[in-house]
């Protein structure tokens, strides 16, 4: 069954024989403000990056370059998307467990989040999580 929110995203896409082109723009293409971006590059092969979720903040993660696993798990269900194309993402709300595997080599992993750095926000232990998906007032 597909977790509940998650879904990915078509970016619009500029064809030209020069090069292509795609973009996204704050709440037109995904569905939050964008606070800050990050990026994940140089994983040396077999590493794990995440095995974390957030309280509150969302993303939405695009393999600009190469590609790579997202395996969320919602407490119950686990999903896993490959991105490899710049022309697509995948947006991933709040209280959702993810990491991100399988880097090909030069992966590029471009993620913008909807709130500044806060440590506060993450939840870092599975057990954890999966007590607090049980009494989330979200409904999830
Ligand atoms: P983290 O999100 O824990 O990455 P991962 O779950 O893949 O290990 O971030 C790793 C470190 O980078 C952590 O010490 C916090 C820091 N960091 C920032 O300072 N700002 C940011 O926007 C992010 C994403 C991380």
């Amino acid at each position: 069954m597909p977790l509940p929110d998650v879904k990915l995203i078509d970016l619009p896409k500029i064809p030209d024989e020069r090069g292509n082109l795609s973009f996204f723009e704050n709440s037109r293409q995904i569905p939050f403000e964008i606070k800050r971006v990050y990026w994940i590059y140089d994983v040396p092969g077999g590493e794990v990056r995440g095995g974390h979720a957030y309280r509150e903040l969302q993303e939405f993660i695009v393999a600009l370059s190469g590609s790579f696993d997202v395996v969320l798990h919602d407490g119950n269900t686990e999903q896993r998307f490959t991105l490899n194309r710049s022309y697509y993402g995948l947006y991933v709300p709040h209280m959702i467990w993810r990491s991100l595997e399988n880097f090909s080599t030069n992966a590029l992993a471009f993620v913008a989040a909807s709130a500044a750095y806060n440590e506060a926000d993450y939840i870092r232990n599975f057990a954890s999580f999966r007590q607090e998906t049980r009494h989330a007032p979200h409904g999830i």
